[in-house]
């Protein structure tokens, strides 16, 4: 068994390190590849392709678990919502449209979606059997910020269209949380071992509708997963304090905290939880000391738990590959 799973699910206290987006973005090797495929899409598509950038950061810096090369948006693009990566300027989305949303069905969603398949399983049989293959998610609430386009920025989200169309919401919330079931299904028949769930966009939630928006499809889809005996990691990232709440509803096998979430509070607030990663990717940009100081905080704080080291969100594209190097060295002799 993986340490990344002995951790998940025995809790056992050992080391285990991996980096959400660790595949792509920073590495000379992921960007070369990059540079001769212009279409995001469509490399997601190429299943070699997709394998190869996957094992990129294991083969670098020998990670405890690799995650597979693909993007939370492959679930609306496999809804037949037009998806594009505009350089500088992140993904654009088709408008929304809820008669065509509903005109979607399993059959063809997973067709859409098998060259995905086809990179676990060829990562699966070249990855090391003591190494984790992680499949993930976008979570319901954060798919729908993009589906509706609903973001203005970093920050904040359009409230109007948001209270407007309630009902629509829900009624998206509960067929995205179907066909995301159905992603992780086939990701895990294809070979993946752990899931984890990117609610990226939870934090813009209006706090009334938290449970509704965040909790609840959360909950349903962690459930499904236990079901299928697949350890889950949430990452409801940005929702301060009611972490705590999140943690005691959904009852995840594991819990991202983002790097706004004290170490200290979480040992205290998310018991019987385990926890992951924390440390901000900007301070991967700092000096080697203010790397290690910051690293200690959270290895201090998790001290004879089980803990998983990992970031508060994904690597920077601007970060230097030397500096994981010595941030992995140091917390693995630490
Ligand atoms: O961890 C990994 O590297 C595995 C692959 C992975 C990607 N996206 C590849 C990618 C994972 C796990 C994701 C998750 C993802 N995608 C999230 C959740 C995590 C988070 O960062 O909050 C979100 C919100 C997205 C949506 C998305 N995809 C955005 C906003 C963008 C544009 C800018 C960026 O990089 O964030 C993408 C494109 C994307 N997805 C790239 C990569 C490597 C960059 C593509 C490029 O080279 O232009």
């Amino acid at each position: 068994m993986s340490n990344l799973k002995e951790i998940l699910i025995n809790k056992k206290i050992c080391k285990s390190v991996w980096f959400m987006r660790q595949a792509g973005r920073y590495l000379p090797e992921f960007k070369k590849i990059r540079s001769q495929n212009q279409n995001f899409i469509n490399l997601c598509l190429n299943s070699e392709l997709s394998s190869e950038i996957t094992l990129q950061p294991i083969k670098r810096f020998n990670l405890d678990s690799a995650i597979i090369f693909s993007d939370i948006l492959m679930v609306p693009y496999a809804l037949n919502q037009k998806v594009e990566f505009l350089k500088n300027h992140g993904p654009k989305l088709e408008n929304f449209n809820l008669n065509n949303f509903l005109k979607n069905n399993d059959i063809d969603f997973i067709e859409k979606l098998k060259p995905v398949y086809k990179a676990i399983e060829i990562t699966r049989k070249k990855l090391d059997k003591e190494k984790s293959l992680i499949s993930f998610i976008g979570a319901p609430w954060t798919l729908l910020i993009y589906m509706f386009g609903a973001k203005l920025n970093k920050k904040e989200i359009d409230l109007k269209i948001i209270n407007k169309k309630k009902n629509e919401i829900v009624l998206v919330l509960e067929k995205l949380i179907n066909y995301l079931c159905l992603h992780i299904d086939n990701q895990i028949k294809a070979g993946a071992d752990v899931v984890q769930i990117f609610d990226s966009w939870a934090g813009l939630i209006p706090q009334e509708d938290l449970n509704s928006f965040c909790y609840v499809p959360n909950f349903k889809i962690v459930e499904f997963c236990k079901k299928k005996g697949i350890p889950v990691i949430c990452f409801p990232r940005g929702i301060g304090e009611n972490y705590e709440d999140f943690n005691n509803l959904v009852k995840p096998d594991g819990i991202n905290i983002d790097y706004n979430v004290d170490p200290k509070w979480a040992k205290q607030n998310l018991k019987g939880t385990v926890i992951q990663g924390g440390l901000d990717p900007k301070i991967l940009l700092l000096s080697d000391e203010e790397i290690y100081n910051n690293v200690r905080k959270y290895l201090d704080a998790f001290k004879g738990l089980p803990y998983v080291f990992n970031l508060g969100h994904g690597m920077l594209p601007e970060t230097n590959p030397e500096k994981v190097d010595k941030l992995i060295k140091f917390y693995r002799d630490y």
